[in-house]
């Protein structure tokens, strides 16, 4: 499976600084990168980074979409309007929305259900805490996560990504070891194959701290079909060397 390579740029950006980011990647990337990939930016900068990235080989999405479908929704923004922007992909229940937005898992569902009716890739990202690994439970919070989404969307899973980030791997420079991240992945592929014929489709991403020194190791596993990177995604060199690793 082709591998994919997804940049969450986070609550990061300037038109300026995105400009100068977005150039480096387009010279940087070979035309026909080793992976798929995307950068998953703030709502505000989709009308730059579709002008700077249309008819090239960077995708682009958001980060965040409304679990309705349009009204008296204030401040949110609805899977039309991100595909009026041509989007290809939105993050859905990442663990930054689910701590400081309280996000539950049946939202989180929903929301993957609004981009997939949009025709937009859901990247439905799920993980435990440390304290949640430390009490033994991460096969069960991961595979919690994974189920509402496949109770809401049904068949339709087969069109999803999955991002697992364990949540204390994000930020802190303690990625998950290959092995750690691999173990996890294998759930995700298992509960994926029972819920699906086509599961194959389904990529696999990893996020956590991935960078230029750690991610062919990564992404050497089974499993492991891309990553979802935060903070090395806002560095074009760095980025482009995680892109060239997943060959
Ligand atoms: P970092 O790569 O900065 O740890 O962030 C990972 C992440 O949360 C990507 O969604």
């Amino acid at each position: 499976m082709r591998k994919l390579i997804v940049g969450n740029w986070k609550m990061n950006g300037s038109l300026l600084s995105n400009a100068d980011l977005l150039r480096a990647l387009r010279t940087g990337l070979p035309a026909e990168p080793a992976a798929d990939v995307a950068v998953c930016v703030p709502f505000p900068y989709l009308a730059q980074v579709q002008g700077a990235c249309a008819g090239g080989p960077i995708a682009w999405g958001a980060q965040d979409v409304s679990a309705h479908e349009a009204g008296a929704y204030t401040g949110e923004v609805s899977a039309s309007m991100l595909r009026d922007f041509g989007c290809r992909y939105v993050i859905v229940g990442h663990s930054e929305r689910r701590q400081y937005h309280g996000e539950t898992d049946d939202v989180v569902a929903r929301k993957a259900q609004r981009a997939l009716a949009a025709g937009i890739t859901p990247i439905v990202c799920v993980g435990e805490t440390q304290a949640q690994r430390d009490q033994g439970d991460t096969e069960f919070i991961v595979k919690r996560q994974l189920a509402a989404v496949i109770h809401v969307v049904g068949h339709c899973v087969s069109e999803i990504v999955v991002a697992y980030e364990p949540v204390w791997a994000i930020g802190t420079g303690r990625t998950a070891t290959p092995e750690q991240a691999q173990a996890v992945h294998a759930v995700l592929r298992a509960q994926l194959r029972a819920a699906v014929p086509n599961e194959r489709r389904v990529r696999i991403l990893y996020g956590g701290s991935m960078n230029a020194g750690n991610a062919a190791a990564l992404l050497a596993q089974p499993d492991i079909d891309g990553g979802l990177i935060g903070g090395a995604s806002l560095k074009a060199d760095e980025f482009l060397r995680i892109i060239a690793a997943a060959d």
